[in-house]
């Protein structure tokens, strides 16, 4: 049986010459597969004559053992090496410090949203929105500005592409929240149609707003919050009440100075400006302006479908950026837009 020894030093070193699992199976099947070598012997012991058939049957088995167990140490051989290979690469280095949680924090804009928010709920107002690609319509005709008025020049606004890439007719970012005033009225005279008089509108709508604007206090996108209260009996006395018991409390302190500044928007009659200045402080004596105001504009009412006659009512548009520029002293406005972690982590 010299071809025995052969075939079982042969099987040793073909498993030897292999590094890869599956490709040790294939070799597998030379020997012990169903016309592997060994198995063709195996097969051709019942042609021997009984005499041999003993001697030779366990000649063959011996060699069979012998190349399953190349294979066995074999196998275990190529494991343990991948094995020892993956822990190489995936060593740890368990005396590094820890990374710890990244726990966030809420944005300083965002904080004072929702102050003004809570702040305006407490007196009775609620929350409206709407939607940042506003209709032409309502961000300018609802709002008695007609078509030449400057407000609505390319170099103001940021227009939108259709599909063709030519500036699509009738939508843009909005560049005020104002519009949702429109929107509000419409939806709520259509709300209470038919009836003899309607519930009071009270509502602020804190929302994203665009400009081409860019400078320490302006940011081309920045917040607005708007402002509404119409009813029977709304005056200017009641806006000046608002405003400056909402100052007050959103910053307070009595350290601040308030003016309401002559103005013009064509959506409110008459309109102002609201500026502040703190007495002390880092922005000690600088004046800002935080918000446009002033009485609904009767055509703005009637573009709603209110009576004009019967209810008055006062808006107002907060830039709650410029808010917070003055809560923290802050002189750049941009920087709460230009996402540095290292500026935003103070206000955590
Ligand atoms: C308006 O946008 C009017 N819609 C406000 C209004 C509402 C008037 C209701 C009457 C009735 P104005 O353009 O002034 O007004 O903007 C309002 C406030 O937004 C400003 O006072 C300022 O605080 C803030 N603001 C304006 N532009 C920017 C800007 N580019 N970046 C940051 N804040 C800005
Ligand atoms: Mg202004």
């Amino acid at each position: 049986m010299q071809d025995l020894d052969l075939i079982v030093r042969e099987a040793e070193a073909a498993f030897a010459a292999i590094n890869d699992p599956d490709a040790l199976e294939q070799v597998k099947a030379r020997y012990l597969g169903k016309s592997g070598q060994i198995t063709e012997l195996l097969k051709g012991l019942g042609k021997l004559p009984p005499e041999e058939k003993k001697t030779a049957g366990a000649a063959i088995n011996q060699a069979k053992v012998a190349v399953e167990a190349a294979l066995n140490t074999r196998r275990e051989d190529i494991r343990r090496a991948a094995l020892e290979a993956r822990l190489a690469e995936e060593a740890l280095d368990v005396t590094l410090p820890g990374r710890g949680e990244g726990r966030g924090g809420l944005h300083p804009v965002t904080r004072t949203l929702e102050r003004i928010e809570t702040l305006f709920r407490s007196i009775g107002f609620s929350v409206a929105d709407g939607p940042e690609i506003e209709e032409d319509f309502f961000n300018f005709t609802a709002l008695n500005t007609p078509e030449e008025h400057p407000a609505r020049s390319m170099h103001d606004t940021f227009y939108l592409l259709d599909e063709q890439g030519k500036v699509a007719e009738n939508v843009l970012l909005r560049t005020h929240t104002s519009p949702i005033q429109a929107r509000y009225m419409q939806a709520h005279v259509a709300k209470y149609a038919g009836q003899a008089s309607m519930p009071e509108i009270r509502i602020i709508a804190p929302g994203r707003v665009y400009r081409v604007d860019s400078d320490a206090t302006h940011s081309p996108m920045f917040h607005q919050v708007e402002g509404l209260w119409v009813g029977e009996d709304v005056s200017f006395a009641d806006l000046k009440g608002v405003i400056a018991d909402f100052l007050k409390s959103f910053f307070e302190t009595d350290d601040l100075q308030v003016r309401f500044r002559p103005s013009f928007f064509p959506f409110t009659e008459p309109s102002a400006e609201i500026d502040v200045a703190f007495m002390s402080g880092a922005l000690k004596g600088r004046w800002l302006e935080i918000a446009g105001c002033g009485m609904v504009h009767p055509n703005v009412l009637a573009h709603a479908g209110i009576d004009a006659e019967r209810y008055t009512g006062f808006a107002f548009g907060f830039g709650p950026d410029r808010l917070t520029m003055l809560r923290y002293g802050v002189n750049d406005l941009r920087l709460f837009f230009e996402g540095d972690l290292r500026f935003l982590r103070q206000f955590v």
